[in-house]
């Protein structure tokens, strides 16, 4: 069943609230994403499991968890389709760490700076068939196209965004365009996936991917402030990766288009060589624009958007779960 453990009824104000109503069936999730990552060939078990075994939050199988509760759903294709959500998030992330010549992901050596770029594509493809083979097994159309048209749209966020590489001149509305693809979209897909399992009106399940899309765009924006103001330690990945690659994220395109000429010049300097060179004093000058507080309000603005989306849905414990996460989404630490 999907629906809440009864015995879980007091307020649910926490991430760790969220995290435990969705604990049997992520369990189940997790079962089922070690179960189905198996291959005999050993090179794709051992980098899998590496980046799998790394963790992560599980935010987008939760969200389909989560999802289904609220929707009501009683059957147990979430299980199933949150896993396949996960292996298509893992699947990016092998790719992205490529790309992006990441060499720490979820506290550990990326798969790429281990194995090297050509195994690291090879078993994200792996896992991306992977979770196509799975879908099929859902065996609803519907299931298939959302997942069909959401890994593609994924895949133009990430050239998009390649195309944006050391472009000094992108700006918000590009770099809305790139989060919405690469990263809201997942999010959508998941939560709308709640609602199409558990059959509720369209009005309902529109407003469920509403809510996801929002929470993505949230997500990221935040991501990307984490990435100027955390510290690896705490983020499980490397700062200032974004500028050393030169790309121009929110932080970066609000200090541009506030600071002075010539601090503005030399921030659009930094994206057009990229390096980490001057990560000191660009995060000084960000700092000193006020860039990280109107990202973060923007973000707020998102997470606004999200639980407005989800106030059209019935009230319930799993509803309130689905809230929660909005605060989540942008006042996490990692
Ligand atoms: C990382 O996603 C990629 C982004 C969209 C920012 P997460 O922060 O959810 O990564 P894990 O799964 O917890 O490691
Ligand atoms: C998110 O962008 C990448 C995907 C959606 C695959 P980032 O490049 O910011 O993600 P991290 O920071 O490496 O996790
Ligand atoms: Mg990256
Ligand atoms: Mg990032």
């Amino acid at each position: 069943m999907a629906t809440a453990p009864p015995d879980l009824q007091r307020p649910i104000t926490r991430f760790a609230d969220a995290q435990a109503l969705a604990a049997a069936d992520m369990a189940a999730v997790d079962a089922l994403i070690r179960a189905r990552l198996a291959s005999d060939v050993v090179l794709i078990n051992q980098i899998a499991e590496h980046i799998i075994g790394g963790g992560g939050k599980r935010l987008r199988p939760m969200l389909v968890l989560l999802a289904a509760q609220a929707a009501g759903y009683a059957g147990r294709d979430h299980v199933l389709l949150a896993a396949v959500v996960e292996f298509i998030h893992t699947a990016t992330l092998l790719h992205d760490d490529v790309i992006d010549e990441s060499d720490l992901r979820r506290g550990r050596k990326t798969a790429n700076a281990l194995w090297g770029n050509a195994a690291s594509v090879l078993v994200g493809d792996f896992l991306y068939s992977r979770s196509f083979q799975m879908m099929v097994e859902a065996n609803d159309m519907r299931v298939m196209r959302l997942l069909a048209d959401t890994t593609n749209q994924i895949a133009e966020g990430e050239v998009l965004q390649l195309l944006n590489i050391h472009n000094p001149d992108t700006d918000e509305a590009a770099y809305l365009r790139v989060i919405e693809r690469k990263t809201a979209v997942l999010f959508a897909a998941a939560t709308r996936l709640g609602g199409l399992l558990a059959g509720v009106s369209g009005a309902q399940e529109q407003a469920l991917a509403d809510y996801g899309l929002n929470l993505g765009f949230a997500f990221q924006i935040a991501d990307d402030v984490l990435d100027y103001v955390s510290d690896a330690g705490t983020l499980g990945k490397n700062i200032g990766d974004d500028l050393a690659e030169g790309k121009a994220t929110l932080p970066l395109i609000y200090a541009i288009e506030r600071a002075a000429p010539a601090q503005a010049a030399s921030l659009k300097r930094a994206i057009e060589t990229g390096g980490l060179d001057s990560l000191d004093n660009i995060v000084a000058a960000i700092r000193d624009s006020g860039a990280l507080e109107r990202a973060r309000q923007k973000a707020q603005t998102y997470a606004d958007a999200a639980k407005a989306a989800l106030s059209t849905l019935p009230h319930s414990i799993p509803h309130d779960a689905l809230l929660v996460l909005t605060e989540y989404a942008i006042n996490r630490s990692h």
